[in-house]
């Protein structure tokens, strides 16, 4: 079984709901199967435009997966530019893609909602996501909630060109939701988001992290008094307590005495403790950018051993060469 998963160069810093919800789940999937991880730089154009934001940004993804513990001998990490022949899949998929289905994306339908107009780049990134999926021949694609429509329609895609051209050659994907964690509250109780400004970094310096656990918003219930353990401070303390140590906390917090500063200093701690090891591995790596470079390297040169006989065997099947 071959898994892929890919994840959009637009941050230099990644927070702990990227974390729980993806990076950790898509690392661990490397131990049972043959995994392609790649940095989504063609895709960030939509966003990013400014070359020298898209390189730092690049190298970023590539540190924050390497220092989260993906083995580069095992899992192939690579950036999707060094296979631009993923855009001419992406065209052969297109010419299959019917109009509809596309206007049915929820990014592009968001963007005309919010009353702004659409790139066809923006358009047609379902495309381009398809293609990078289908090129390997991934089986399993696991993916957030947000991204399961485009794995339906790089499924759709797939059955369109077999049945256009009467082959087989396409791989049908399977969506693998994450949701085990896979919304983690923000400083302000919303979803943990880049766009809402309400992350806690893993990878900044540590006042940073110590100045957005501090900023975690809480009522004003008095030190004395019981609180209500639903709250987002206590979900996100969670994520670093064992059970036992949760129901023990949550009992006391229940009881009243426990306040929320002692709760923030406690999860700041715990929280460095947790991501000490991954903070020490990346700052290393981040000393050594051609070790990183280099792995990039191959990482493309491995992948394209997988996706370039399959792009001829997409070419043939419509009638082009094949070019190896
Ligand atoms: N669209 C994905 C995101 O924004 C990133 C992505 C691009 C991707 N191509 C992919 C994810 C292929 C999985 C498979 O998160």
């Amino acid at each position: 079984m071959r898994v892929l998963s890919g994840t959009q160069p637009s941050h230099d810093h990644l927070h702990i709901g990227n974390y729980f919800g993806a990076l950790r789940q898509q690392v661990v999937l490397q131990q049972d199967y043959e995994a392609l991880i790649f940095i989504a730089d063609f895709h960030s154009m939509n966003s990013v435009r400014d070359a020298r934001e898209r390189q730092r940004y690049t190298r970023a993804v590539a540190l924050d997966f390497l220092a989260c513990g993906l083995d580069p001998s095992r899992a192939i990490l690579f950036r999707q530019s060094d296979v631009p022949e993923v855009c001419e899949l992406a065209w052969y998929l297109s010419t299959v893609t019917p109009m509809g289905l596309l206007e049915r994306g929820h990014a592009y339908k968001d963007k005309l909602a919010q009353g702004q107009s659409a790139n066809h780049g923006l358009f047609a990134y379902p495309v381009l996501m398809a293609a990078d999926i289908l090129l390997y021949r991934a089986d399993l694609v696991p993916v957030g909630r947000d991204q399961k429509q485009h794995i339906e329609m790089a499924r759709d895609m797939a059955e369109a060109f077999n049945r256009a051209y009467g082959v087989e050659v396409l791989t049908i994907p399977e969506p693998q939701i994450l949701d085990d964690v896979a919304v983690v509250p923000g400083t302000d109780g919303r979803k943990m988001s880049k766009s809402y400004d309400n992350g806690i970094p893993m990878f900044a310096s540590e006042k940073q992290i110590k100045s957005a656990v501090m900023g975690i918003v809480t009522d004003s219930t008095p030190v004395e008094e019981p609180k209500d353990t639903k709250a987002t401070l206590f979900e996100i303390w969670s994520l670093f307590a064992n059970p036992d140590e949760r129901n023990a906390t949550f009992e006391r917090a229940r009881a009243g005495g426990l306040g929320y500063g002692e709760i923030k200093k406690d999860l700041l701690r715990r929280l460095l403790a947790y991501f000490a090891p991954m903070r020490e591995r990346r700052a290393e790596l981040e000393k050594r950018p051609d070790e990183v470079e280099a792995i990039l390297l191959d990482g493309a040169r491995r992948a394209r051993a997988i996706g370039l006989p399959i792009l001829d065997e997409v070419r043939q099947a419509a009638g082009f060469r094949a070019r190896r």
